[in-house]
């Protein structure tokens, strides 16, 4: 009986032994995945609140983030992410950089497969992308792009989120900030300085400032983000409101970002 069990159980190693052994001679991709997850560095704008959501979703998805406070734009310089796919933050993985808004599952992938590219992005900020949802935003999804970056500076689709149904996608413009960056820099403002489009989150009227949803400011250098602005005039205050879609230009006046000109979206 005793014998019986012992043979039993020698039959059981040498089955899980085998089992080891197709383990071990499975495709590399395989022996990746079981890996325990790079740590993830994050630059991230300090005054962007939603750049703090999305490190929280991630480390809820498995990855144990280092998070800097400062150093956003120099990091995406550094890592050589072109400005057009620029957002909020700017993270370093496995050797990937990771730009926005990108979903852990992308990441995942990423470091699963391990293309030969610089890494991910999101550009801009659009709504209804990990760290920008929720009712916060009222639940709202628009559809955007993850973007596989080459070295080279070119993209392809990674994936894509909260797409319309076929046939109303040619009808809807793109909500990628990256898109917008491209339109706005075909249009200048009367003092040259290029359009930017934004969606207006906040009016406070008592302190003279609005709370921008912009895409990147090419001749300030930042990415896409929501953020505060003084206003070069009050008088530009009666022009805004809450929820609305508009283009400015803007400039750093005495240390200050300031919104220089407004402009209906054309
Ligand atoms: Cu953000
Ligand atoms: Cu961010």
């Amino acid at each position: 009986m005793q014998r019986r069990t012992l043979l039993r159980s020698a039959t059981a190693l040498s089955g899980l032994a085998a089992t080891t052994l197709l383990a071990l001679s499975a495709p590399f991709a395989l022996a990746q995945a079981r890996r325990p997850l790079p740590v993830m560095e994050v630059w991230k704008d300090p005054q962007c609140g939603c750049c703090n959501d999305w490190i929280t979703y991630l480390e809820k998805n498995g990855f144990e983030v280092r998070p800097f406070d400062t150093g956003n734009i120099a990091a995406r310089r550094r890592l050589g992410v072109p400005e057009q796919y620029g957002s909020c933050h700017t993270a370093l993985v496995g050797g990937y950089v990771v730009e926005g808004h990108v979903p852990a599952a992308d990441i995942h992938r990423l470091l699963r497969e391990r293309p030969a590219a610089l890494g991910l992005s999101v550009p801009g900020m659009p709504i209804g992308s990990p760290g920008m949802d929720g009712p916060l935003y009222g639940g709202r999804r628009d559809p955007f792009h993850v973007l596989l970056v080459g070295r080279d500076g070119s993209s392809r689709i990674w994936a894509s989120y909260h797409q319309p149904p076929s046939g109303a996608a040619a009808a809807q413009p793109p909500a990628n900030g990256a898109d917008a960056g491209a339109a706005a820099a075909t249009a200048t403002d009367r003092d040259g300085r290029p359009w930017v489009e934004a969606e207006v989150r906040r009016v406070d009227r008592s302190n003279r400032r609005v709370s921008l949803r912009h895409g990147p400011i090419p001749n300030l250098e930042m990415g896409g983000m929501t953020m505060v602005f003084q206003l070069s005039d009050p008088a530009l205050l009666e022009q805004l409101q809450q929820g609305q879609r508009i283009r400015f230009s803007a400039a750093l006046i005495q240390g200050e970002y300031t919104v220089m000109q407004i402009a209906p979206l054309p």
